[in-house]
């Protein structure tokens, strides 16, 4: 993502999303989606935040005495981390193909990042979040979403052009569910910062159990190959 190392975007992102975040009912509902997410983790559990950016959720996390791994695509938005949390571990890592062992995480974390990611991406980062993601564990992922899958180039907050991807809530959930896991919350809200879409907020539980076999190839809306899954519902779906 090439955008993140562009100029100065990692200290823009930084002092919009982080050191300008002091508003109180921004920091409420972010600890409130926090704590929904820790409430679930064992004491001292591990948890990865997966595309950190700059560490924004990093600190709570560490606040309350879990152990916390980020990872991020970008060294720029990394640097800053590291900065913030000299003493916790950070990897330059692509979360479509993480290289931590299986079974390895009590939780992980991802938001604002399966926005930068197309259907086959979202897809990859579900699958191996399952797979180093311990059974019954626990992911959250926060990203943009519209009623109707898009693809749209607009202007990014931190200045330059980004493609963004907004999944529709039922592909969300479609593609999680393949990926192994049990949904246990949704809630679709306007963004807290103001901006005009909509956030999807998804809690989800790992079933191990994942759906599609190691070589079928999934695309859902592209005409190509499709091969015929069966969700957790028992339905199949092409
Ligand atoms: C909008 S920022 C969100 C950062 C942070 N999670 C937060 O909420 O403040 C998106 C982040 O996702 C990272 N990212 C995008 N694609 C990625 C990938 N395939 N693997 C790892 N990180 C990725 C970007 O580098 C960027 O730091």
């Amino acid at each position: 993502m090439d955008h993140y190392e562009t100029g100065d975007v990692a200290k823009k992102y930084h002092a919009t999303f982080n050191e300008g975040s002091d508003d109180p009912i921004l920091i409420r509902k972010a600890i409130d989606r926090y704590s929904k997410f820790v409430n679930n983790i064992k004491e001292a559990g591990h948890i990865l935040d997966a595309g950190c950016g700059t560490g924004r959720f990093v600190k709570y996390f560490r606040a309350k005495n879990f152990r916390v791994t980020g990872i991020d695509a970008s060294p720029s938005m990394l640097e800053i981390a590291i900065k913030d949390n000299p003493d916790t571990e950070f990897f330059v890592m692509d979360m479509r193909a993480l290289t931590f062992p299986s079974s390895y995480f009590d939780g992980i974390w991802n938001s604002g990042c399966i926005l930068h990611l197309d259907e086959e991406g979202a897809m990859s980062t579900f699958k191996e979040s399952a797979r180093v993601l311990k059974k019954d564990g626990i992911f959250y992922v926060a990203t943009r979403t519209r009623v109707e899958d898009s693809v749209i180039v607009e202007e990014s907050t931190e200045g330059g052009k980004i493609v963004v991807n907004y999944h529709s809530v039922a592909k969300l959930r479609l593609l999680l569910e393949l990926a192994g896991f049990e949904i246990i919350g949704i809630s679709v809200e306007p963004d807290d910062f103001g901006r005009p879409f909509d956030y999807c907020y998804i809690f989800a539980r790992n079933l191990n159990e994942q759906k599609l076999g190691e070589n079928k190839y999934f695309q859902l809306n592209s005409g190509n190959e499709v091969d015929i899954f069966v969700c957790s519902d028992g339905a199949a779906r092409i």
